[in-house]
């Protein structure tokens, strides 16, 4: 969770609208909330789709990996069984053929109509869940998702409540992959007190 959040703290640094509007939510729905951090979480999609994206763009694990029991057949290709099929995440959270703009760092594609866990991208009509499996799918999906989520909104909605994000550079973060996908250098966000 530590390195999506420095990809997180980024994008919203170097997009400051975005955080803006993502502020106004967490900040209404804080108002209401009480004190209430659990409850406030309730009220911030925008939040819970800035992590959706960032996972999208940055995927922590680069590749879903599963060995099919018995002989598939996959896109008229003939999987026969035990061989190993990866989903590569990178690739697939920037093509072009899936989301519209890929490049781009925008919560809000998340928004749409709303597939189940999914939604937001080129296709309507083709929307499918499958967009987004950064913690993989089905019965050995990461068993740490919830605390995960939760853990990074939490620590997003606390800092946008107190911080402005900015950055000095614009530039793309170089990644490499070790062991999960992380920045080649730790990017610099400069945090000012609201
Ligand atoms: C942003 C944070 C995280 C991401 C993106 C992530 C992603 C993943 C992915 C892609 C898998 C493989 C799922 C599959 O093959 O369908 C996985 C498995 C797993 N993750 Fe995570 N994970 C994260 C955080 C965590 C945390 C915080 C914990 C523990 C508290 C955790 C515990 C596990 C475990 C135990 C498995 C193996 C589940 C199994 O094989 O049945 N993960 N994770």
């Amino acid at each position: 969770t530590a390195v999506p959040l420095q990809f997180a703290l980024y994008e919203l640094g170097r997009n400051p609208e975005v955080q803006e509007t993502i502020r106004e939510q967490v900040k209404a729905s804080w108002a209401q909330a009480e004190g209430n951090p659990q409850k406030a979480l309730q009220g911030v999609p925008l939040l819970k789709a800035t992590t959706k994206e960032i996972l999208r763009l940055y995927p922590v694990g680069i590749a879903v990996q599963r060995y099919p029991v018995r002989d598939i057949i996959l896109q008229n290709y003939h999987i026969p069984a035990g061989t190993m099929v990866q989903a590569c995440l990178y690739p697939l959270g920037r093509s072009r053929e899936v989301f519209e703009d890929p490049q781009r760092f925008d919560p809000s594609r998340w928004r749409s109509r709303q597939a189940p866990g999914g939604g937001g991208g080129a296709r309507e009509g083709e929307e499918s869940a499958f967009r987004s499996i950064a913690f993989g799918f089905g019965a050995r999906q990461c068993i740490g998702r919830r605390i995960a989520e939760n853990e990074m909104q939490l620590l997003l909605m606390h800092i946008l409540l107190s911080f402005r994000l900015s950055v000095s550079s614009c530039e793309d973060i170089d990644t490499t992959y070790r062991f999960i996908l992380q920045p080649e250098t730790p990017p610099r966000i400069t945090f000012s007190e609201l």
